[in-house]
């Protein structure tokens, strides 16, 4: 509840050896800080009265520490406030340039955004030219990346949304093939429709329902992946989460389900950064910012983020 917050106003007198100020420029609202809200949470529960953890983009505006200067573009957990007293150690330098603004870094660059989109897509699904990709939660931040990366592996794409208006922006916007609004029903049925010989990835934000209708249309011949990235539909409601009644169709159609976290594919985050810069250099991946501000609206943000109301990456500029 949005009274559960509350805004507080701190001095910060003086900057430790080894710490730098950064000024925040842009913070992105992810699904996992809402598990951080909850006891048990899977990436820690967060202290009551502590700030809301949050990763961001920001500037340098001090420092005493000789890696860092002022000016410099930093990313790194900068949490739900104006400035962030912050270890330099704890900040990764990062290099807007023409044509790649700051806030890219909290996107397609991001690590839990764009990053996210090429772990699960190419380093665990495998992509391939000429196969076809489904996408749940597909004009949300992370499902947006996804879109774009399988487009341009030469992938045919279809995205799954809630909403005509975001399944415009699929098709409009993003370039995916074809979309599905899950809230008009049958998903199962629209899957088949667009695609009768089946799915080959299923790169999953969602889970529920819509993870049973992928795994009932994975391709009958074999080898489909299904990648389990998130699950949206569960995090307002963890003691009430069920799994899929359809799983035994990955043994009758030979395919794998493969979950990941991020982080564990560090050693190729280069390798993404690259295809992704290139990409977003030739205009062939964009992701439509839905901005609030300021501050104070940071809990806002958090909860527009489960009701459907944004399209692309949702973000917080203090
Ligand atoms: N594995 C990893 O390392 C990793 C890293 C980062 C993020 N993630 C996961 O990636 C997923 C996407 O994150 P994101 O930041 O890009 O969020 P997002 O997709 O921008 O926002 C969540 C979207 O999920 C959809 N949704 C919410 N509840 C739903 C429900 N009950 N049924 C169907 N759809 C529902 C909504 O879109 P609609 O209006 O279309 O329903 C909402 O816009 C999350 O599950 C997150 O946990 C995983």
């Amino acid at each position: 509840m949005l009274s559960d917050f509350g805004v507080a106003t701190e001095t910060i007198d003086r900057v430790p050896e080894g710490h730098a100020v950064v000024k925040v420029d842009t913070l992105s609202i992810d699904a996992w800080i809402r598990t951080t809200l909850s006891d048990g949470g899977l990436h820690e529960t967060g202290d009551l009265g502590s700030t809301i953890r949050a990763f961001g983009v920001g500037r340098v505006v001090e420092s005493n520490d000789a890696s860092l200067n002022e000016g410099d573009w930093v990313y790194g957990l900068l949490s739900a406030q104006t400035h962030a007293l912050m270890p330099a150690k704890a900040l990764t330098k990062v290099s807007p340039q023409p044509g790649i603004a700051p806030s890219a870094f909290v996107g397609p660059l991001g690590i839990t955004t764009g990053i996210t989109a090429w772990v699960g897509l190419i380093a665990v699904g495998n992509v391939q030219a000429g196969e076809v990709v489904l996408v749940s939660g597909a004009a949300g931040a992370v499902g947006s990346c996804v879109v774009q990366l399988a487009k341009a592996r030469g992938a045919r794409v279809i995205g799954i949304a809630g909403g005509p208006e975001k399944c415009a922006y699929l098709v409009n916007e993003i370039g995916a093939d074809a979309a599905i609004d899950y809230k008009t029903g049958d998903v199962g049925g629209q899957i088949r429709a667009l695609a009768p010989d089946g799915i080959d990835v299923f790169f999953d934000n969602v889970g529920g329902e819509i993870l049973d209708a992928a795994l009932d249309n994975l391709r009958e011949t074999g080898g489909s992946r299904v990648v389990i990235c998130g699950a949206s539909y569960q995090y307002q409601n963890f003691e009430d989460v069920r799994g899929p009644k359809l799983h035994l169709r990955l043994a009758e159609r030979n395919a794998a389900m493969l979950g990941f976290v991020v982080s564990h594919h560090a050693a190729r985050f280069g390798e993404a950064m690259a295809e992704i810069s290139a990409l977003i250099l030739e205009s062939r991946m964009h992701l439509r910012e839905h901005v609030v501000a300021p501050i104070d609206r940071f809990p806002d943000a958090l909860l527009m983020l489960f009701d459907g109301s944004h399209i692309g990456n949702l973000v917080v500029r203090p």
